[in-house]
Formats: structure tokens, C-alpha cells, sequence
């Protein structure tokens, strides 16, 4: 898996949120983080032709998907959990996995019961009835279930609490150690640095560093100054 995007513009009206973003990912995990308003929503939703593209190239594997429909793009592989869950509130667990449910690939309702104990529990409960962190879980299996190349999370831990966070960081850690290709948008760079290799951090609509988790890790003073935030670790 490789997607490469080059000189990536979004813009919503005549007001520019993406500068010429540009991205390499490979099979190994990344993390976009960067503060509220930055873009990271937006460069999710250019990926998935969710936001017109103004200007650039997206590429998977050599293929351009810039300009192509949402469809079109899930269809080569890309599959989004979008921040804030977007579940239906009255249609029960299983209703919502039957309706991603794509095909044949590795990924079936069943072993998504089998990965998420918790949701074969709830599979007859209602979106509405759920937990942060289940409906979280309800997003993640969604998006797995189309049997994607690279899933993309829009701030999964947002708004959880923090047992439910570390729940969410193992799914995220064992999806990473299975092989799959995750872009993970994060604010909690605690998440972040769980989970990706190395991290980009995105300022203003353009994607400002990129490191190596490890040494990001290591060094509190470069958490500050290019985050304002430490991890709490
Ligand atoms: N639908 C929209 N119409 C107009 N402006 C928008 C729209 N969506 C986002 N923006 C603006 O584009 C910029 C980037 O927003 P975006 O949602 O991508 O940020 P973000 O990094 O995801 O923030 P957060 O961490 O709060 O989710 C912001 O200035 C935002 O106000
Ligand atoms: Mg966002």
C-alpha cells in the first residue's frame, strides 16, 4: 500500500483549509496530529473525495483518486471512521454491521463479534443506546468490514473516557500489528505516539514536521513546543 499525496488544496467556498499538503504513507503506521482547525478533518475528507479537491494529486499505488466520487475511492480501498462516530441512532449493531458488510475478505460480522466481544453483547441495541467507546467500536468494525487497504480514524479517543481510550489504543495497536495500514488523526498525542511510528503534525493546512515516534516520545520540550501539549504519561 502506498498513497502519496502532492500539493493537496482544499477549499470550502473561497476560504483556502488546505495549503498544498503533502504526504507519503507506507504500510507503516502514521499519525496526523495537530491542534483544533488545522485541517486534519479536512485532509481526511479530500482523501475520500468527502471535499473537493482544489489543486494536487492523491494517489494509491499509482492510481489518481483526486476528483473521484466517495464510491469510487472506498472502492479502491480506503475506508474512513469519521470523527464523532456517525452512527444511526435507531438501527441496532448488527443492523449497522449488515450494512457494511461487503463481499468476501478477511473481515466478516462474525469475526468482528469475535475481535469486539463487547458489541456481540449489544448487537440488538440501538446506536443511541451505546457508550462513546461502543459506538466507537460500532465505527471502527464499519469501516473493517469493507475490507480496507488503508482505514483512516478521525480522532477515534475523542471524547472518551480514559478507560474506554485505552481500550480504543489496543483495537488501534492490534489492527496496526495484524499488518493494516492506518492514518490515524489524533489530538491525544498520548494516542498517537501508542499506536504510530512516526507522527506529522499538521499547522494551518500544511503538514509542518514529520518524526519518528520514538524521539518524539523521549523529548517533553519538543511536545511543547510543537504541540503545546505533553503526554500525560
Ligand atoms: N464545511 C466547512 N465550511 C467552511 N469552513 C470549514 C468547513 N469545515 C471546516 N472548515 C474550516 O476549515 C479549517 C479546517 O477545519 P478541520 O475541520 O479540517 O480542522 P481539524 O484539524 O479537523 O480540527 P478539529 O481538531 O477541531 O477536528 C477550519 O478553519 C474550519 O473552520
Ligand atoms: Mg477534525
Amino acid at each position: 500500500m502506498l498513497l502519496e499525496i502532492q500539493g493537496l488544496e482544499v477549499h470550502y467556498g473561497s476560504v483556502r483549509a488546505l495549503h498544498g499538503a503533502d504526504l507519503v504513507l507506507g504500510d507503516r503506521p502514521l499519525a496526523v496530529v495537530g491542534r483544533n482547525g488545522m485541517g486534519k478533518t479536512t485532509l481526511c475528507h479530500g482523501i475520500m473525495g468527502l471535499a473537493k479537491v482544489t489543486a494536487g494529486t492523491i494517489t494509491l499505488d499509482g492510481i489518481p483518486l483526486q476528483g473521484l466520487p466517495p464510491h469510487r475511492i472506498a472502492a479502491h480501498g480506503i475506508a474512513l471512521v469519521p470523527q464523532g462516530r456517525r452512527l444511526f441512532q435507531s438501527l441496532s449493531v448488527d443492523e449497522h454491521l449488515k450494512l457494511a458488510q461487503r463481499g468476501q475478505g478477511a473481515w466478516t460480522r462474525e469475526r468482528i463479534y469475535d475481535t469486539f466481544p463487547r458489541l456481540a453483547e449489544r448487537r440488538r441495541n440501538m446506536g443511541n443506546e451505546l457508550s462513546g467507546g461502543e459506538q466507537q467500536m460500532v465505527a471502527i468494525a464499519r469501516a473493517l468490514l469493507a475490507n480496507p487497504r488503508l482505514i483512516i480514524m478521525d480522532e477515534p479517543t475523542e471524547g472518551l473516557a480514559p478507560l474506554m481510550v485505552e481500550q480504543v489504543i489496543k483495537v488501534l495497536q492490534s489492527l496496526v500489528h495484524e499488518g493494516n495500514a492506518v492514518l490515524l488523526v489524533e489530538q491525544n498525542l498520548g494516542v498517537a505516539l501508542s499506536v504510530a511510528d512516526e507522527i506529522a503534525v499538521m499547522v494551518n493546512g500544511v503538514f509542518e514536521r514529520r518524526l519518528n515516534a520514538n524521539i518524539l516520545r523521549e523529548d517533553p520540550d519538543l511536545q511543547q513546543r510543537l504541540l503545546g501539549v505533553a503526554t500525560q504519561a
